[in-house]
């Protein structure tokens, strides 16, 4: 969580960290904070609230010049959001300044011997230690920033990403990570360098960029480059630059009122990509490197244990009925959490998959950790190119849904769906447990999914007029059987985490063994009702909401006249196999969340309390 952003160069350094810290906003948006060097003074402006509120702050408090700076946009995990605990944050001198992304587990001990030997502090962070550490090492021990920065960090146990630098030796900044991302963009001759949590912010300056692996650390200068070394070793480590293949527009809203609304839409054309190249339907293959490479490993399996945390983890539970329907391979779909620290029976002859968005989530990087150490081999199914999650595993599958900025996780979903479908079809093949036709029709309707989604998002009007009805309520149920069960939870958890408005999934046969008894005239139920999943039996289930007075809402297949009867609103979807429905189930749950937290005049793209990429456990 939170975002970095620093830059050193011969432009202005302040419309640069501002543009960039905007960009990072869906990292964490408490508070937010800049430090300036202008040649002379160290400047420092810093606020609770989002980058907005420190433009406002800048302007009155500092002068906006200096061509070395540092950003930071945060989300709070020692001490509240305020002033005081913002980033960045200044050593004792005054000298050192730095803005982290990370925890500092040991902060307190350390806190205590600074405090020990004099030390003084404002704020209640754990980063406000780290820096007076390094300001203490530097003294003690007489040595230079870099130096004194790598001794602390092997006194520190915790996460960070981290940019640091002196006031009285600006040409200079350090930066290290350990579990928390960390992007350098070069510009031409080294006469420029950018900082940042990802390359969004430094993308119309330059598309060459280094990302540090974890536990290493580098010392750049002005003019003169990038030295990277081992935190632990001090070994000197070759500088890789890569050539950024991201453009600005795609991170750029293209005339839609929310990220996420743009996200939506762009699931028609990300599913597209997503498969592009690995479905081949005239010659009806599935080509993905990385399952064919490891084609024994996934074939010898005793079970396929899926990890990921949130969306993520709804994807995993789609794929469990995709892969055991299909494939008839074991699935287990655990939460990352839990699975980390449940101490796991797991040995070689299990494939781990993890799935994430972000490639970043602590808790999945984590459980991917233990399950290599006890010898599984690791699969990663993951957006961000390069992240720590996809280069920590043994191969994988990227879903290239393009970046994703809406906090609340769409094209992502979908596309993850997409690619677990691939493996799932290859899979089957390659064991016979699927026929040829099957397979093939399986490809032709995988490839008819886009063209459907588009049908589906064009019930946009519709889901809008039913979320000003329902918009009002505290309470909504979300029901749903089969491959469609997961897809009631992922509705659910979208219209919680955008218009807090208080909802819970269940499978729909699980109605009567609890959640029955909230049913009145004031519930709405949103129930998936395709044709070919279980639909009688849904039908049912809607017959029970139905004599409770229950407010229904139904997610049906076109054309569907049954559920039109008995429910107050139906919102259709194209038809399609029932294991690729939640494709298209997903997106009227999509929309219904998005109008409500809208006409609620929610904050969409940044709702409360949450943010992108969970990089703390
Ligand atoms: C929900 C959402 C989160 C993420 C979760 C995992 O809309 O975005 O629940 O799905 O934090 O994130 P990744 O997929 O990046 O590991």
């Amino acid at each position: 969580m939170c975002g970095i952003v620093g830059y050193m160069g011969y432009r202005e350094a302040y419309p640069i960290i501002i543009e960039g810290l905007k960009r990072l906003e869906y990292r964490g948006y408490d508070s937010a904070g800049i430090a300036l060097f202008d040649g002379t003074n160290l400047k420092v402006s810093k606020t609770k609230g989002k980058v907005a509120d420190l433009e406002d702050r800048s302007e009155k408090e500092i002068t906006k010049t200096g061509h070395v700076g540092i950003g930071h946009t945060r989300w709070a995990t020692h001490g509240v959001p305020n002033d005081v605990n913002s980033h960045p944050h200044l050593s004792n001198s005054g000298d050192l300044v730095i803005i982290h992304n990370g925890i500092i587990e040991n902060y307190e001990s350390l806190k205590q011997e600074l405090i020990s030997r004099g030390y003084t502090f404002q704020s209640d962070t754990d980063t406000e230690v780290l820096i007076n550490l390094i300001e203490d090492v530097k003294k003690k021990e007489n040595v230079k920033l870099g130096k004194a920065v790598q001794i602390a960090l092997n006194q520190v146990i915790g996460a960070y990403a981290i940019a640091v630098f002196d006031k009285t030796k600006p040409e200079e900044v350090v930066v290290a990570r350990l579990g928390s991302p960390l992007a350098i963009g070069i510009g031409a001759n080294e006469n420029e360098f950018f900082i940042a949590s990802d390359a969004s912010p430094f993308l119309e300056y330059t598309k060459n960029a280094v990302y540090l692996e974890d536990e290493e650390m580098a010392v750049i200068r002005f003019k003169k480059g990038i030295k990277i070394r081992k935190i632990k070793d001090d070994s000197l480590v070759d500088t890789y630059v890569q050539e950024l293949q991201l453009n600005l527009e795609e991170i750029e809203k293209g005339g839609y009122d929310h990220f996420m609304l743009k996200e939506i839409h762009e699931q028609p054309k990300a599913i597209t990509d997503t498969y592009r190249g690995r479905l081949l339907r005239r010659e009806a293959i599935i080509k993905m490197a990385g399952v064919e490479d490891n084609m024994k490993k996934f074939l010898n399996a005793n079970r396929i244990i899926i990890v990921a945390c949130g969306t993520s983890w709804h994807a995993g539970l789609v794929a469990e009925y995709i892969f055991e329907d299909l494939a008839r391979i074991p699935v287990e779909v655990e939460y990352a959490s839990e699975f980390r620290y449940r101490n796991p029976v797991i040995n070689e002859s299990d494939v781990v998959i993890a799935i994430s968005q972000s490639g970043e989530t602590a808790d999945t990087l984590a459980a991917i950790k233990l399950a290599k150490s006890k010898g599984a081999f690791v699969f990663g199914v993951c957006n961000v190119v390069g992240s720590s999650i996809a280069r920590a595993s043994d191969a994988g599958a990227y879903t290239h849904a393009g970046p994703e900025i809406g906090v609340a996780s769409t094209k992502a979903f979908t596309t993850q769906i997409t690619v677990l479908t691939l493996i799932a079809l290859r899979l089957a093949r390659a064991k016979g447990a699927i026929t040829s036709s099957d397979f093939r029709h399986h490809l032709l309707e995988l490839e008819m999914i886009p063209q459907k989604v588009e049908e589906a998002l064009k019930s946009d009007a519709h889901i809008k007029m039913v979320a000003d009805i329902y918009k009002d309520v505290s309470n909504f149920l979300y029901l749903g059987r089969g491959y469609n069960f997961p897809v009631a939870l992922e509705g659910a958890l979208k219209l919680k985490e955008i218009s807090y408005i208080h909802a819970e999934g269940y499978p729909a046969a699980e109605m009567k063994h609890g959640p029955i008894a909230l049913i009145d005239e004031n519930m709405p139920i949103v129930v998936i009702a395709t044709k070919k999943g279980h639909y009688e039996k849904v039908v049912s289930n809607i017959q029970e909401i139905k004599s409770r007075k229950g407010k229904i809402i139904g997610i049906v297949t076109e054309g569907d006249t049954q559920v039109r009867d008995l429910a107050d609103h139906v919102i259709e979807v194209p038809e399609t196999l029932e294991s690729l429905s939640p494709l298209l189930t997903t997106i009227p749950l999509q929309l219904l969340s998005y109008h409500i937290a809208v006409l609620l005049d929610k904050n969409v793209d940044q709702p409360r309390n949450l943010a992108k990429s969970v990089t703390v456990e």
